[in-house]
């Protein structure tokens, strides 16, 4: 294993949406225990986007602040991961780099690959940026996560994006080599292109996920990874929050780990904004990784596993080192705020918003304004999608 590696996550932003949905408003409405959300799921609300908000308002908000911290000379390359994405051609990528003023001079490319896609995209990164350390790339994860009324899957949705900075001599998480990997063609979730919801079983996803995670940690360790004692904290993708419990559990359990682990402790971090914004889909296990380093203790130096899980299925088990100094690069008040300015929804409003559809018809719709983020969806006009500063 190389330790040694010096390419990882240089800055870390994201975004979520205008409006949130209670799950006590959730349960007031459909008669559920408030208990079976707040402890069986383990979520406390989920963001709801406004009608002029899609994956690329939330990203180019989640990348703004990134952006203007470290200036664009050195971004390349823009890789957009997500699973809601709005056209089958055009990468949103490229409506990001527009609004953001990025230079011409940049490759932009659309990843998908349910949840896991923003970590194709950060591997990919790490290897640009090994070839030309001089180089930043700009990877987003930017998703909104939407079931049909009234299913189960309902008290798991949500929506945020964010915003991965890889770079040379990274201020936040060193990414080291190797990387466990696995591939099972299951259908657990999915959504053919013309639901707008997506389809779920959600016991098979989350059996899934926990023969997914068995297979990428058996070929993690058979690359020569760490052993989990090693591990300080471990950010697992969490289509709900208790699924990291569960996770955490499974891989404790398949290790034969008899004692109390140090990264147990350390999931409640990890879950601290999923908790509050729902599934985010390619975001979610980034968000865990920004909720350990917000809000656990000093973790300088410590090795932080990473576990992506995407449906249908692709996994990948990774670690990093907590870089001395990371403390100084976090943007924990901002990622608060992103939390709580958003508008509390009735439920009359939420399934208002949620039976919104776009038109289709090619004509010229210009949206209301609802969102008071700094990009907007302002209008359809002849098929195309046209985006403003706010
Ligand atoms: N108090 C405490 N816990 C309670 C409870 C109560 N009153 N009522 C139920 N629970 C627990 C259940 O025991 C269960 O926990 P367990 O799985 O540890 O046994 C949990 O709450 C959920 O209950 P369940 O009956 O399974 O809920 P559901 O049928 O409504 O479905 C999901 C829950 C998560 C499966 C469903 O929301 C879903 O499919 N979501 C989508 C998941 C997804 O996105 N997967 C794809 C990506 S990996």
């Amino acid at each position: 294993m190389n330790r040694r590696t010096t390419v990882g996550i240089h800055d870390l932003s994201f975004a979520s949406a205008e409006f949130v949905l209670t799950h006590a408003t959730l349960a007031a409405h459909n008669g559920a225990r408030l208990a079976k959300y707040h402890t069986g799921i383990g979520q406390q609300a989920m963001s709801v986007p406004a009608a002029d908000e899609d994956v690329v308002t939330l990203a180019a908000t989640a990348a703004q602040p990134v952006v203007q911290r470290h200036g664009t000379d050195r971004i390349r390359t823009v890789l957009f991961a997500t699973e809601s994405s709005i056209d089958q051609s055009k990468s949103a990528g490229v409506y990001v780099h527009s609004l953001l003023e990025l230079p011409a001079a940049t490759r932009v490319v659309e990843l998908k690959q349910a949840c896991y896609a923003a970590t194709a995209g950060l591997q990919l990164a790490l290897a640009l940026v090994t070839r030309d350390p001089g180089q930043q790339v700009l990877v987003i994860g930017s998703d909104i996560s939407r079931y049909p009324l009234d299913s189960p899957g309902e008290a798991t949705q949500g929506a945020a994006a964010v915003a991965l900075l890889v770079a040379a001599d990274p201020a936040l998480l060193r990414i080291e080599h190797p990387s466990g990997l696995y591939t099972a063609d299951i259908m657990d979730f999915w959504r053919p292109n013309y639901l707008s919801t997506a389809l779920v079983n959600g016991q098979e996803s989350i059996s899934a996920y926990l023969q997914a995670l068995e297979g990428t940690w058996n070929d993690y360790t058979k690359h020569g990874g760490r052993p989990l004692g090693d591990f300080a904290a471990i950010c697992y993708h969490q289509p709900f929050t208790t699924m990291a419990h569960k996770a955490h559990r499974h891989l404790l359990r398949h290790c034969g780990h008899q004692s109390e682990h140090p990264a147990t402790t350390a999931l409640t971090c990890t879950t601290a904004y999923n908790t509050q914004l729902g599934n985010s889909y390619t975001a979610s296990m980034y968000l865990a990784l920004a909720g350990l380093l917000d809000h656990a203790d000093d973790l300088t130096g410590q090795p932080v596993g990473l576990m992506s899980y995407g449906s249908g299925s692709v996994a990948e088990f990774f670690a990093g080192t907590v870089v001395p100094g990371y403390r100084r690069h976090l943007r924990r008040t901002a990622h608060r705020t992103v939390v709580d300015r958003r508008q509390a929804l009735t439920y009359a409003r939420y399934r208002d918003l949620h039976e919104t559809q776009l038109p289709t018809d090619g004509g010229d719709h210009p949206l209301p304004p609802q969102t008071t983020g700094p990009f907007r969806l302002a209008a359809l006009t002849g098929h195309k999608r046209i985006y403003t500063p706010r």
